[in-house]
């Protein structure tokens, strides 16, 4: 059965990014929000450490020095306009957070605290500042639980458990989207004025990540599939602190409080690499150092194969007050108490850089020479501004869904507000149909689970902390063979009730996507920058490569690159060193 529903604005996702839009545009004309998850369940819950605004309520600060930091985390690769756009509404946006109820923990006179995190400093570089506005370890729990709240209030209506299918484009015009709703197997067109993504990022590519199973490029790979770009794919962020074997996040705040990173000799081994702020060097850079220290031996366990979170100098009280969540965490799943002994960890697949290409107003670019697709807007981790460059800093990203999402949310019903309802096509959802036909039709041999795995395997050991031509020419192959293999696949189970068989396929393929496209963009960037570090080409090469990548998909199925210009400003690319 096909239902058809019309609103004013659609928006995709119901993490903080979506869920700001909503919020935004739900104050202006009829909106929805249609996401894959229950809306609480969604994965900004799980962001911890905190959402960076230059408050000074602790220490001296200001949005320049924000900005500054951010550009030079991300490695000169950030449009800086978009960078100074976001560091000056970043005190705003954590005020509107607070008068909405958010419960920020607190100095003793009453003001909202602020705690150190990586790359964040103060004057340019001369020390580590504290920025992080937070709530405990569940900073992002609570973002996501207020800006629901607020949304209810609002009248915006929710389509839970709908999984996003396709986008609605007729002569490059946005008008609307096709979801599969996964309680009963039904298929629903949405027709709107105007669409926003907002349906975070494809980490699950990897097998050692901190993203949740939903995490799997939904929304860029439906853009990817309707021959529009993808930019700056081949950054992607190992945070430094995963726990061992699982890629369970352990906040970054636990070394804003003062923990510190060991290898087996009991070496605070960033010192090394990073002699002025140590263990909060950006994570790109903290990953790097991980890397090499377990492969040239110095890693801690029988293996040799992590290294330590030390956490043991820490007054108690702050790590059971203010990392409740991470202390539990490596109690429960690895049996060690952070109070006593260092915890085990890993780099651990954390962050897109790349994403849907977007201007500050969040609207989709259709090409990498400027165009726009009229009525159709993208915010938060799927997305490409570019404010994060090669690598993100912590806590830019609560801090990015915040503010690009409340800017998505009025670009798109002020658009829907000046136009009419666009035509579509009699039969929009029938390739759809045909698709989930064939799906079911006979039993193909090869299983989507043994797909998913061997390409997570192969994109962590080819693709992930360091790279070279020869790693990711082998991954490239490989990729290209799990396509092969994944056309082969066919599910079993039948019903269409609940049927996770169907949309774990249907996430695979959109996963395959970007891990082709990550690949092909990697391997063409011959220079290190940020996430992106080339063993075989270990500078940074500004008078090449100071542009964005554009990959797009053509009809014949091939991937074609193209590049644009970064937007500089203030701050002049320097050597980056802390
Ligand atoms: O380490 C963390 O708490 C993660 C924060 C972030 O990715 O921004």
């Amino acid at each position: 059965m096909i239902r058809t529903h019309e609103y004013d604005a659609v928006i995709v996702g119901a993490g903080g990014a979506g869920l700001r839009a909503a919020l935004e545009a739900g104050k202006r004309c009829k909106t929805a929000v249609v996401s894959k998850l229950y809306p609480t369940r969604s994965h900004t819950g799980a962001a911890q450490g905190g959402m960076c605004a230059a408050l000074a309520n602790v220490e001296e600060d200001s949005w320049e020095w924000h900005a500054f930091d951010t550009v030079k985390g991300g490695d000169f690769l950030a449009d800086q306009d978009a960078v100074d756009v976001m560091c000056k509404e970043a005190v705003d946006s954590v005020l509107e957070l607070e008068r909405m109820g958010l419960p920020f923990n607190r100095t003793p006179d009453g003001r909202i605290d602020q705690r150190r995190f990586g790359g964040h400093t103060r004057n340019h570089g001369e020390a580590p500042v504290k920025r992080a506005c937070y709530a405990a370890d569940r900073t992002g729990h609570m973002i996501l639980q207020t800006l629901y709240q607020q949304c209810n209030k609002e009248g915006v209506e929710f389509f839970s458990e709908f999984f996003v299918l396709d986008l609605i484009l007729v002569d490059g015009v946005c008008g609307g989207i096709i979801a599969y709703e996964i309680a009963t197997g039904d298929l629903h067109v949405f027709r709107s004025k105007s669409v926003l993504f907002a349906t975070g990022g494809y980490g699950k590519m990897f097998k050692i990540t901190s993203n949740a199973h939903t995490l799997t490029g939904d929304g860029p790979g439906v853009v990817f599939r309707r021959g529009l770009p993808l930019e700056d794919m081949e950054f992607f962020q190992f945070h430094p602190t995963g726990l061992y074997g699982l890629g369970i996040l352990l906040s970054e705040a636990a070394r804003g409080e003062g923990g510190i990173l060991r290898n087996a000799d009991g070496e605070r081994f960033m010192e090394r690499y990073a002699p002025t702020i140590k263990d909060l060097a950006p994570r790109d850079m903290v990953s790097r150092a991980e890397f090499f220290e377990i492969k040239e031996g110095r890693g801690a366990g029988p293996n040799r194969d992590y290294i330590l979170l030390d956490l043991t100098d820490v007054d108690p009280q702050v790590v059971e007050t203010k990392l409740p969540d991470i202390t539990e965490f490596a109690r429960t799943y690895l049996d060690v108490d952070p109070l006593k002994e260092g915890v085990p960890i890993v780099p651990t697949a954390h962050y897109a850089m790349g994403g849907i290409p977007t201007d500050i107003t969040g609207a989709v670019r259709a090409d990498h020479a400027g165009a726009l697709v009229p009525g159709f807007y993208a915010a938060g981790e799927c997305a490409c501004v570019s404010v994060h460059g090669a690598n993100r800093l912590g806590t830019n990203s609560l801090l990015d869904i915040v503010v690009f999402g409340r800017r998505g949310g009025l670009a798109m019903a002020e658009h829907a507000n000046a136009t009419k309802l666009p035509d579509i096509p009699e039969e929009p959802a029938k390739h759809i149909e045909t698709m989930l036909a064939n799906l079911f039709e006979g039993g193909g041999p090869e299983y989507s689970a043994d797909v998913r795995t061997r390409l997570q395997a192969v994109m962590m050991d080819k693709a992930s902390v360091v790279r070279t031509e020869e790693s990711l020419s082998e991954a490239l192959t490989e990729v290209q063979e799990l396509r092969r293999r994944y056309d082969q696949c066919r599910v079993r189970d039948r019903s269409k009730v609940y049927n996770t068989e169907v949309t774990e396929h249907i996430e695979l393929g959109y996963l395959i996507d970007m891990a082709e496209a990550l690949v092909v963009s990697a391997r063409a960037r011959t220079e290190s920058r940020g996430g992106h570090y080339r063993e075989d080409h270990q500078l940074r090469e500004d008078d090449h490569w100071l542009k964005h990548s554009f990959i797009t998909k053509t009809g014949d199925g091939e991937l074609q690159l193209a590049y644009r210009d970064v937007t500089m400003g203030r701050y002049i690319p320097v050597e980056r060193k802390y």
